[in-house]
């Protein structure tokens, strides 16, 4: 794996242009989306998900828990550090997104969010529509403190990230008698992935040329996803899986139709199902030996901000052997094999 990545990164330093500026592969990155690469906007916000208080952050810079939803660094702060980035893209609704940070772009996802709309409401967290409307105010500052030329570089160069679809399943289709009722997983995906397109659609119109999304993770291997859905199941729950996969395919198709809709366009979709599965499913052979339950949280309540806290009964005291640093989200070790087989799968999107 390790031989691979450098092989690949070295691929992707020759045939890139290296900016005059740094050694970073792009000027800068712009994320959107869920918990999986919020890095702290939902601090500013009135909602329950939150992750602004310890054990969160434990392993990170300074012990500071930020916002981000894991024990240290997020797949996407590894895949900025494998870029050259010595310092993150700030949260938007942080004070530190002013004056010259804004150069190295900017982070707008809200944990939480959704590609459904309603999915974010019923959290009180940032809908994708109003992270968009964010991003294009981040346009008009980022000319202000670059200049419209080196801006518009920027906004075209950039790597564009985004996660999303995993809260509409776990946090408002499964548990929405009303959704699961009048639609079938495979039509609910249909209508997700139409607002996905219609996104991309968006964020194009705006400049953005080189896209990375995340597929869906193995939802039914989730650590919250076994204790809620799983009864007698003793794996992960292989219906909510499949559910996944059925999402996969069908926003892979829609890719493919926006790569030959929009010339010049550079549209990854990152199958983050395949590798973290295969973590859970051979925890040994990769480094851990705890892939059912998260390090911190008992997975015996459903709101997953909730569980993960100060008072949290038998949080383990070392998180690099477990998969899962809550009831939802990877450990930073899990992470760092996430981030290892983004850049790999993103090579196109850089070179
Ligand atoms: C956690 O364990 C790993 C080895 O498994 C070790 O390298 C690391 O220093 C430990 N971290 C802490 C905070 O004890």
């Amino acid at each position: 794996m390790r031989i691979s990545l450098v092989f690949a990164l070295a691929f992707a330093i020759f045939s890139t242009c290296v900016y005059s500026q740094g050694v970073t592969l792009v000027p800068a990155i712009i994320t959107f989306g869920d918990s999986i690469v919020d890095v702290g906007n939902n601090d500013y916000i009135h909602t329950i998900f939150k992750a602004n208080y310890p054990p969160y952050g434990r392993d990170f810079k300074n012990k500071e828990p930020t916002g981000r939803f894991c024990n240290g660094k997020l797949a996407t702060d590894l895949t900025a550090e494998n870029l050259g980035f010595t310092n993150y893209p700030p949260a938007y609704l942080s004070p530190q997104a002013t004056g010259k940070n804004l150069l190295l772009g900017a982070n707008f996802a809200s944990a939480g969010a959704g590609y459904d709309e309603h999915t974010s409401l019923l959290s009180h967290v940032i809908p994708l529509s109003q992270q968009l409307q964010y991003y294009k105010e981040y346009q008009s500052k980022l000319a202000k403190v670059a200049g419209s030329k080196q801006a518009a570089t920027i906004i075209k160069d950039a790597l564009y990230l985004v996660s999303s679809g995993s809260s509409d399943f776990i946090q408002n289709y499964y548990v929405n008698p009303f959704l699961n009722k009048a639609s079938t997983p495979d039509q609910y995906s249909s209508y997700l992935v139409g607002i996905f397109t219609n996104f991309i659609k968006s964020l194009y119109g705006s400049g953005a040329r080189r896209i990375g999304v995340t597929s869906l993770p193995p939802l039914g291997c989730l650590p919250a996803a076994r204790t809620i859905f799983g009864f007698h199941e003793s794996g992960c729950v292989s219906r909510l899986n499949t559910d996944a996969q059925q999402f996969n395919k069908k926003i892979n198709s829609a890719a493919t139709q926006l790569q030959k809709q929009l010339p010049d366009l550079k549209l990854v979709i990152f199958d983050v199902f395949k590798p973290l599965y295969d973590i859970v499913a051979s925890p040994s052979q990769n480094g851990f030996t705890e892939a059912t339950k998260g390090c911190c949280g008992t997975g015996t309540i459903e709101t997953t901000s909730l569980l993960c806290n100060p008072n949290s009964y038998g949080t383990c005291s070392n998180a690099t052997q477990y998969v899962f640093w809550d009831s939802v989200h990877p450990s930073q070790a899990a992470n760092q094999i996430l981030a290892d087989s983004l850049i790999i799968q993103g090579i196109a999107l850089i070179s």
